[in-house]
């Protein structure tokens, strides 16, 4: 596992954009995996910025989502979808048809998590995945357990992902408490991992999860045994270690 040591969230931002740019144009159909939440929006916007000056071309590339929230709908604002379309998709040639992400839409849970682990299985080993890290330790929506739970899987969300995640979402408005997320495999069998880490808040998981054991009760920590994982992590990030 490399660590790179970004000066603050800016540079953070410039340097996993850089990542992803630099596997985009080494091959143009690559298979991104690409994550959600606040840390990852500033590489999506340098890479918008990129894209923008005709320095990167997404036509041939696709992407698959880690995870979204069970019962919501891609018009639904809190929607990982949603965020996606706002944040990243919409503002780059990407064909809609080969950006992926699970149905939330889905109630039946079994057949959503069979629907989108048929999916990864049959666009292959993900070339380069993007991840954020939970407060708790987790990555996408594997929370922490007793077990990695390797497929796409229903998972509800632990008290301290809601409470996180409630920043995202209006007063009145319930966190939904399921969703469905990217099993450990998926993750563990892509070609790069690519973690982005900022803040000081941070600063304990990041120690936890990369310096400490191996652990499911620590689901990012995993990542320490992949061959070839990347945490590029700012400076408030990384105080700790
Ligand atoms: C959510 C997402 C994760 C993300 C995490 C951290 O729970 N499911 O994929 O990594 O939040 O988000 P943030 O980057 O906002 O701290």
């Amino acid at each position: 596992m490399r660590i790179i040591r970004a000066k603050d969230y800016q540079d953070m931002s410039r340097k996993a954009a850089n990542i992803i740019s630099a596997q985009v144009i080494g091959k143009p159909d690559s298979v991104l995996g690409l994550a959600t939440g606040e840390t990852p929006v500033g590489a999506y916007r340098k890479l918008i910025e990129w894209y923008e000056k005709g320095d990167l071309d997404f036509s041939r590339v696709t992407t698959v989502n880690l995870d979204e929230y069970k019962g919501l709908d891609k018009w639904n604002k809190q929607s990982y979808h949603y965020f996606m379309n706002e944040n990243f998709f919409k503002h780059v040639n990407l064909l809609p048809e080969r950006c992926h992400l699970p149905d939330g839409t889905e109630e039946n849970a079994e057949k959503a998590c069979r629907a989108y682990e048929a999916l990864l299985r049959a666009l292959g080993p993900i070339d380069l995945q993007l991840l954020g890290l939970g407060h708790n330790g987790h990555i996408g929506f594997n929370e922490p357990s007793d077990r990695f739970e390797l497929d796409t899987h229903c998972v509800s969300l632990s008290e301290s992902t809601i409470s996180a995640n409630r920043r995202f979402f209006a007063p009145d408005e319930e966190v939904p408490a399921q969703a469905y997320t990217m099993g450990i495999r998926s993750i563990m069998q892509a070609k790069k991992v690519l973690v982005a880490v900022s803040g000081k808040e941070k600063a304990a998981m990041v120690r936890t999860a990369f310096f400490g054991p191996v652990t499911p009760k620590v689901p990012a920590s995993v990542l320490q045994i992949h061959s070839d994982a990347v945490v590029v992590a700012d400076e408030e990030a990384l105080w700790k270690v």
